[in-house]
């Protein structure tokens, strides 16, 4: 047990509590962050003539030393230290002596915990962007080859009307750049640096707060110290987008699971992306997507996990916000994953566009085109609603859809049909037609495709 306290105690720590207590298990994972924070104080002390330049040089020398040696693997994160900021000092004063005992001048670990995990979130919130992006490209890709790839589009579940997949994939581009956009806005909120608030009131250290926020790129210091160590809204936040990409990418996995049935076969999932049974030979199960819709609610938990452990929190710091670090890491981990995996699964995936055409003609989506169509010709819209309804009832007896019916048939059915029925009600009319903004009509899709391709190439950095 290599404690930073123990001044006022004459009894050692019970081995259960000190196990309970510990987070070196899980917060070493900002070690790196760590440092660079202590770096950054230890410039600001010797800035403010709090520290002298000799035992700033040696402080930093000793920190990077620490850090090449963790990194090279000569030195060893090891459960005797009760949490990472306890093991780079105390490593430190091993290394360098006396000054090493400095380097907490001014600070808490109150204030060194809450800019870590701010510190290494922020990256996070990057590197989800980041994943997002090359996402959004893969769907703008699937776009731009399949303006003309007719589909049915789906209310109920039960086929629609038709479609393009153009424009079923940009119903999702939609989704995950607001996605993107999202953690924009969290990085632009998030970007203020709490180190300076002390453990929860500031310090008389004249310290030079600005000068730290800026050596770490920050936009500026936190405004109040006791918020600066007990504010935990931005982990909320990235949870809660956390979470909203994994809803997306679960109800995009649902779609591809019913795409990939026996019944649909609407797609092709890449052999290198699906898994096999060990009973059945035949089969070719859509793992990737059933374990992405699955771990949503792992991410769920994570941010009810987190808003449960802040409701009853007074100010400022308290232990329980240590609690704040294992479910986090875990939902940036699990979410991270799955945004990777299934961008790699849709870009592998082959699309049987004859099969969602073939759907597409028979689900009588085009039932409403043919009542538009009557409509034109004078019929009231909902006198055509019943003779088509009535058309499809015949259809469906006679297993047909209603381009195979005769014109004598349809006549019967109204005196209004004539031969360019068949063209009005043409899967490629039906979709084709459809021009207004964000309809699927191939014109209208194209100039939403040249938006979006300039926003994945202009974007690539939205904070
Ligand atoms: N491990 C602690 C945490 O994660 C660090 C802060 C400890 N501060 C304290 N006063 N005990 O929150």
């Amino acid at each position: 047990m290599a404690q930073l306290w123990g001044g006022r105690f004459t009894k050692a720590t019970d081995q259960l509590v000190y196990d309970f207590n510990a987070s070196i298990g899980f917060d070493q994972r900002f070690f790196a962050e760590d440092i660079a924070g202590s770096k950054a104080h230890v410039k600001m002390l010797a800035k403010q003539g709090i520290l002298t330049e000799k035992e700033r040089d040696d402080i930093l020398a000793g920190l990077e030393g620490i850090q090449r040696d963790v990194e090279e693997g000569t030195l060893e994160i090891t459960k005797e230290y009760e949490d990472i900021h306890s093991f780079v000092e105390a490593n430190l004063i091993d290394r360098i002596g006396d000054a090493g005992k400095k380097l907490h001048t001014g600070r808490s670990r109150n204030d060194q915990v809450a800019l870590d995990m701010r510190l290494y979130t922020r990256s996070q919130v990057q590197h989800t962007q980041k994943l997002l992006h090359h996402l959004l490209e893969t769907i703008l890709h699937i776009m731009e080859e399949n303006t003309t790839t007719i589909m049915p589009g789906f209310t109920h579940l039960q086929k629609a009307q038709p479609i393009t997949l153009a424009h079923h994939m940009g119903a999702y581009f939609e989704m995950f750049r607001r996605d993107e956009q999202r953690l924009g806005d969290i990085y632009k909120r998030m970007n203020y640096c709490p180190l300076g608030s002390g453990a929860l009131a500031g310090t008389t250290y004249p310290l030079d707060r600005e000068y730290t926020a800026e050596l770490l790129d920050f936009f500026g210091p936190t405004q109040n110290s006791m918020d600066g160590v007990s504010d935990r809204d931005y982990l909320i936040e990235y949870l809660s987008a956390l979470s909203t990409i994994m809803m997306h990418l679960s109800r995009f996995s649902e779609e591809v699971i019913i795409w990939n049935s026996n019944e649909y076969q609407f797609i092709e999932i890449d052999d290198a992306y699906s898994t096999g049974s060990s009973i059945m030979p035949q089969k070719k199960n859509p793992d990737i997507a059933e374990l992405v819709r699955g771990k949503t609610g792992r991410v769920y938990g994570a941010l009810m996990s987190l808003l449960t452990t802040m409701k009853g929190i007074p100010l400022a710091y308290n232990k329980d916000m240590q609690e704040d670090k294992e479910l986090s890491f875990d939902a940036m981990d699990t979410a991270n994953g799955c945004i990777q995996l299934f961008d790699g699964m849709l870009e592998t995936m082959s699309f049987n566009k004859d099969r969602m055409e073939a759907s597409a003609k028979h689900g009588f989506t085009n039932a409403t085109d043919a009542a538009d169509y009557l409509v034109n010709h004078g019929v009231p819209f909902r006198d055509a609603h019943g003779i088509i309804g009535r058309v499809v009832l015949y259809c469906i007896e006679k297993n047909i859809a209603i381009d195979d019916m005769s014109l004598e048939e349809l006549k019967q059915m109204s005196p209004v049909f004539e031969e360019d029925i068949y063209d009005a009600i043409s899967m490629d009319t039906c979709v084709n037609k459809r021009l207004t903004i964000g309809a699927p009509g191939k014109e209208a899709m194209e100039k939403v495709i040249e938006s979006y391709k300039e926003y994945v190439q202009n974007c690539q950095n939205v904070f």
